[in-house]
């Protein structure tokens, strides 16, 4: 009996083990666990139906590559089945790419549509055992639980870009990011081809695309607007015969490649080539006289007047509308664009136009009588429209950025919401289809790390924020909700300049995204996903992918002390079997000592003096790991209770309200927007309530300014006091801006004042308003950056 008893108990352990051991991302719809397993040895033989060959092929290859089995392939007879083998089946399913694995004790078969065997191959390939890293040879295993997985995607887009404009990435690694696709279960490659730092598509009708518009004579030094030139040729672009070998790569991988031909903005690459594309031929590209290459200053002393652009950011020159040349170079790049990719849908960018050169420009102008537009965004909707009806006439489906819906949607245009939800949720609500890529969380060229130390475009989404999204906002009913196809991470390369850190800002937010897109809504589990993401750590080892590992990074979060008398220091670290040590000391003072003299870190530290703290994470007495720093400048507002008259937007919401007080001043300019309220055309207003009456004699705002980025200084910031929260009276008004640190463009604004007594102080920095004309972005709202508001 006693025997009995125990082998029950041991049978039930081998079951719960397995179960355990099921980590699989995306997380499937639906997994039944049997008993036993199935072990693949050598010479196994996989048989398939006709159309699931090349699924077939990549499991083979797969298990050769990385476990060093040799597979015989055989095309299904429609016998019966053998042991020993791998079924790949195709039959009746009713949801596109569904499929059921069923891994038995003698064989494993998976059946599906086509799409839905090779999601299932992804699915198997995560069920075996991942070797740890070792130099020694090691003999593993290939056992698999037998089980049932019953699985479908929850969105039919499923997708991500890059941009290749910015830097051009070689063929053989353009592959290896459609294998991250692929190993994702996800179905879509947008590939960003055309921009004005590079054109990368060869063109046979127009060979200088190619011969001039792939190159430029240098990039600029650092984050935008820069610090210098390069002065390093950069440049490259795939050829048709390269296209076409990219394109069956992918499509043996059920992913289709959405090629965007961007236009009419970002087009300098082509303008360079092309000249006549531009509304003002004759005149000079603008590149600041501190950014220009040597080499291309000497091209304009000699009197070349188009380049490709060295800088980042937007560019006035743009296609001209006006003239008929410029639709008849489209229409024949789109027509061998549309001959080299078979899926149905186009891109045609339409963002960040500028309207300026088009209010100028003669022709321009004409068109926009004889069409009957009312103004220069009518104008882009009569480009895009007249783009659409051309692309519609050879099957294809014309997908645009968000600012598509200005001046009039195309027809039958599907939306990429990415200036946050908002075109979405207009686009989805006129009942047209929807890509939601919305900068925050899904831009892939934010920093995932609040201690990145290399040059990221700014913003912060960490794969926590990117595991959070639903892209269906809750402003659409059920029947709008429908017009939403999926999302899309993007991946801008203007500070990506070579593979290994694309993986870096790809990996492991993919991983994150691909269970937002495939798994059922109500399978959603952030604490679940965590541990399923501890084993895809282990498979991008495994696959030698330079994956992010911000994750174990300590998150430091500031909070308001309970009784407002100045903030909490809390950390935390997902490290296993770590602790953390932390320094402290006096701002100004120097210590010497590092974390050898550290303390323990056992509980939130209150801070309550202007102090510099330091923590790191030791795993077995050693230090892993970035250390976190933080400067803490404590004043009178700090911790204090604030409000503000209107929200911050939603793209930089910081940590609230509490950013302006929370003894954070930065430092690090945009790399740390978390620091920041961000308010688009909008003025900041706040009134902190002191707890007390204090005695007060001047106020600082920290702010930033960078201008290339439309980020404005503040007109005027003027201060108020109040006893009773209510009635405010003005004690002071600067319009004077202090620059803190140039190169990051941080500053201040101070208003100081007779010493006064007072409870309540309200604070108003007014946006600069409308950018001026000659300026990025000009005739757009200025942003205005808030940091702290600083009282004593
Ligand atoms: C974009 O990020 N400009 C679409
Ligand atoms: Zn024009």
């Amino acid at each position: 009996m006693m025997r009995i008893i125990l082998l029950a108990t041991l049978f039930m352990f081998s079951v719960y083990t397995y179960a355990q051991e099921i980590k699989i991302i995306p997380q499937p719809v639906e997994i039944k666990m049997g008993s036993g397993s199935y072990t693949i040895k050598n010479q196994l033989q996989i048989v398939y139906d006709a159309k699931a060959k090349s699924s077939a092929e990549f499991l083979s290859q797969y298990l050769n590559r990385f476990y060093k089995v040799n597979c015989k392939l055989t095309e299904s007879s429609g016998q019966g089945r053998d042991a020993k083998t791998i079924y790949l089946l195709v039959g009746a399913v009713d949801k596109k790419e569904a499929y059921q694995l069923d891994v038995k004790q003698n064989n494993i078969t998976i059946t599906g549509d086509e799409e839905g065997i090779f999601r299932g191959v992804q699915t198997l390939i995560q069920l075996l055992p991942v070797p740890v890293q070792s130099s020694q040879p090691q003999i593993i295993k290939l056992t698999i639980p037998q089980l049932t997985i019953t699985d479908y995607p929850r969105f039919a887009y499923r997708g991500l870009h890059l941009d290749v404009g910015r830097h051009f990435m070689p063929v053989d690694f353009i592959k290896k990011y459609i294998d991250f696709i692929a190993l994702h279960k996800m179905n879509y490659f947008h590939w960003h081809l055309p921009e004005d730092q590079g054109w990368r598509i060869q063109i046979k009708k127009y060979p200088k695309l190619t011969e001039v518009g792939a190159w430029r004579n240098g990039t600029i030094i650092g984050r935008y607007p820069g610090t210098g030139s390069d002065n390093t040729i950069h440049g490259g672009f795939y050829t048709q015969e390269e296209i076409k070998d990219i394109v069956k790569y992918a499509a043996d991988q059920y992913i289709t490649i959405v090629p965007e031909i961007e236009m009419p903005g970002h087009s300098n690459a082509a303008i360079a080539a092309y000249p006549f594309l531009s509304c003002f031929p004759e005149e000079q590209t603008k590149i600041p006289a501190n950014m220009i290459s040597k080499a291309s200053t000497q091209l304009q002393e000699e009197g070349r007047k188009k380049l490709v652009l060295e800088t980042w950011g937007v560019s006035d020159d743009v296609f001209c509308a006006g003239n008929e040349e410029t639709f008849a170079f489209l229409q024949d790049v789109l027509d061998e664009v549309i001959a080299l990719f078979p899926g149905k849908y186009i891109h045609v960018g339409g963002d960040e136009c500028p309207k300026e050169n088009w209010k100028r420009c003669d022709n321009c102008q004409t068109r926009m009588k004889s069409e009957k537009l009312k103004d220069e965004h009518e104008l882009q909707s009569y480009f895009i429209q007249r783009i659409e009806k051309y692309i519609n006439k050879k099957g294809k489906t014309l997908i645009g950025w968000d600012e598509i819906l200005e001046g009039g949607l195309a027809p039958k245009a599907i939306v990429m919401s990415w200036r946050g939800e908002a075109g979405g949720i207009t686009a989805a609500k006129q009942k047209h289809e929807v890509i939601m890529t919305p900068g925050n969380p899904v831009y892939f060229d934010h920093s995932q790390s609040e201690n990145e130390d290399s040059v990221t475009i700014g913003g912060y989404n960490p794969i926590e924020k990117v595991y959070a999204y639903n892209p269906v906002p809750k402003e659409l009913n059920a029947d709008e909700a429908k017009y939403i196809l999926g999302a899309q991470a993007n991946l801008w390369t203007e500070y990506i300049k070579n593979p290994k850190k694309v993986e870096y800002m790809l990996l492991p937010r993919l991983s994150a995204l691909s269970e937002v897109l495939w798994s059922p809504l109500e399978k959603k589990d952030w604490k679940g996903f965590e541990k399923r993401l501890t084993e895809q750590f282990k498979r991008y080892d495994f696959w030698k992918a330079n994956y992010s590992k911000a994750y174990f990074d300590i998150k430091a979060t500031i909070i308001p002390a309970t009784d407002n008398k100045g903030v909490i220091w809390k950390l935390e670290s997902k490290q296993n079997s770590s602790s953390i040590k932390y320094i402290s000391h006096s701002a100004g003072m120097i210590n010497s000592s590092g974390f050898a003299n550290g303390k323990d870190y056992t509980t939130p530290i209150l801070v309550n003096s202007s102090m510099i703290t330091a923590a790191i994470i030791m795993q077995n007495g050693k230090a892993i790991g970035n250390p976190v720093s933080q400067t803490f400048i404590i004043n009178k507002a700090t911790g204090k209770k604030i409000f503000l008259a209107g929200e911050a937007s939603p793209n930089y919401p910081g940590d609230g309200a509490f950013t302006l007080v929370n003894g954070v001043q930065n430092e690090k300019g945009l790399a740390k927007s978390k620091e920041f309220l961000g308010f688009s055309g909008s003025n900041c207003e706040a009134i902190i309530n002191l707890d007390s009456i204090q005695l007060i004699k001047k106020v600082t705002v920290h702010t930033i300014r960078q201008t290339g980025s439309w980020i404005w200084r503040p007109l005027t910031v003027e201060v108020f006091i109040s006893d009773n929260g209510k009635d405010f009276t003005s004690v002071g008004l600067t319009d004077d801006f202090i620059v803190k640190k140039a190169g990051l463009e941080t500053g201040k604004m101070i208003v100081s004042f007779d010493e006064r007594e007072t409870k309540f102080i309200k604070v108003i920095v007014t946006n600069w308003g409308e950018i001026p004309a000659g300026d990025p972005g000009a005739g757009k709202k200025a942003w205005l950056f808030v940091d702290e508001i600083e009282v004593n």
